[in-house]
């Protein structure tokens, strides 16, 4: 064999694996830098954790596979590498952590782990196709113009999802997966802007405000933005996982409750002023002369019954919308499904029915909230194939 391990992908859960995989291993990337997700990620300062990650915070076919690995190299183990490295960061908003500097600063920390550990990068290194062979796997390659055929005993799946493909990602480790007989859950963008028909919300370009966003069952209280080709901002990103085409979506304009009795006291207080105005104090104004389109929002508020305003205020917190679709892979920051977990062992990411292929990171069918627990994944998902591997 030419190496002991060859790991497909030099993003982040290839660069964290091959630190932690021992020596005789190769990773090879098609890009001409390693870890460009990381370096864009985070508005480049890079979200890499979240302080209350636990497993209730990822989608998948199978809930509890991401149980083990996250439990054996946690947030914290994490949050660790990084002060040992002298990486300054905050936290930002719900847990999430983000560098003080620059995302490059965790880029580098990954490659100095790797050469540590003795691990070769190739880059800018083309993959031609894998087979398995006696005793582990073959890997063609094509590298400055050379083709080579690479042997290992073991290959490790981390060429993450189909999210933003001018970035380079592709489908490789779905195509690889299937080649073995494995099987792949059905993938589609997350973490993605939805979009509407003639989006009728274009006049609110820029407005935000707090919701409640609900898709099949699901719910997140967050900030959502209107924008020129539909909604988005985190609520609105976060239910994108869990929505599938055709379903609607519920918005909660109130999502604190406090609107009715806002109103209720200010009929007391300020009866004289018009519906619309007082429901400006808790809306924001471009988004109440929109709901005037739908809604009889005239009159004075003194002039509302208890039931007029029971029936406004239930409206805006049930607020029904069926988007046409998403901004699709050009823009999700994650792919959601990918290779179905059944033939994995979640200790050690090993394929149990194909012993030597492991697989990691953004392309098995797993997959976080928005807010740094991808990337926990992928670093806990990496380690845990990492120490499966040097074990061997
Ligand atoms: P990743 O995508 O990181 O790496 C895969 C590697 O494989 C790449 O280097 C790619 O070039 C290579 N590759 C792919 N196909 C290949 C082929 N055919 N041949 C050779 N090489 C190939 N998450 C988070 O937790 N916090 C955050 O702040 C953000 N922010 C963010 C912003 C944006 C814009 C995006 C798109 C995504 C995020 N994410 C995020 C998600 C996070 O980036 C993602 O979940 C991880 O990078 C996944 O790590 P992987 O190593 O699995 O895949």
């Amino acid at each position: 064999m030419d190496w002991k391990t060859i790991i497909l992908g030099a993003g982040a859960a290839g660069l964290m694996c091959a630190s932690t995989a021992g020596s005789g291993v190769l990773v090879i990337d098609h890009a001409k830098a390693p870890g460009e997700k990381i370096r864009i990620s985070g508005g480049g300062r890079c979200n890499f954790t979240n302080l209350h990650c636990t497993p209730e915070a990822f989608l998948s076919e199978n809930p509890h596979f991401a149980k083990s690995a996250l439990a054996r190299y946690t947030q914290w183990d994490f949050i660790d590498l990084v002060d040992r490295h002298g990486i300054a960061w905050h936290e930002k908003t719900l847990g999430q952590l983000f560098c003080d500097g620059s995302a490059r600063e965790i880029i580098a920390m990954l490659r100095a782990e790797m050469d540590q550990a003795g691990a070769t990068l190739w880059l800018s290194t083309k993959i031609i196709g894998v087979q398995p062979v006696d005793g582990g796997f073959a890997v063609e390659v094509e590298r400055d113009g050379q083709r080579s055929v690479l042997r290992a005993r073991s290959l490790v799946l981390a060429t993450g999802g189909k999210s933003i493909p001018k970035m380079g990602a592709t489908g490789l480790a779905y195509d690889i997966a299937r080649q073995f007989g494995l099987r792949v859950t059905e993938t589609r963008p997350a973490l993605v802007p939805l979009t509407f028909p003639d989006n009728p919300f274009k006049p609110l370009a820029g407005v935000s405000t707090p919701v409640r966003a609900y898709a099949n069952g699901t719910h997140f209280d967050e900030a959502m933005l209107f924008t020129h080709r539909g909604l988005s901002g985190p609520a609105i990103l976060q239910i994108s996982s869990h929505w599938h085409e055709g379903e609607p979506i519920d918005i909660d304009l109130d999502p604190t409750g406090a609107l009715l009795p806002a109103l209720k006291a200010q009929r007391q207080s300020d009866g004289r002023r018009q519906l619309g105005t007082a429901l400006s104090q808790h809306l924001p104004g471009r988004l109440v002369s929109y709901l005037g389109e739908t809604h009889d929002l005239s009159g004075r508020v003194a002039d509302q019954s208890d039931r007029a305003l029971s029936a406004l205020t239930d409206a805006l917190r049930a607020w029904r919308l069926t988007p046409g679709g998403s901004e699709g892979y050009r823009t999700a920051e994650v792919t959601a499904g990918g290779i179905a977990t059944d033939a994995f062992s979640s200790r050690t990411m090993e394929c149990t029915s194909v012993p030597g292929l492991y697989g990691i990171g953004e392309a098995m069918d797993v997959t976080g909230w928005l807010g740094g627990y991808n990337f926990q994944w992928a670093w806990s998902s990496a380690q845990a194939a990492g120490r499966a591997i040097s074990a061997t």
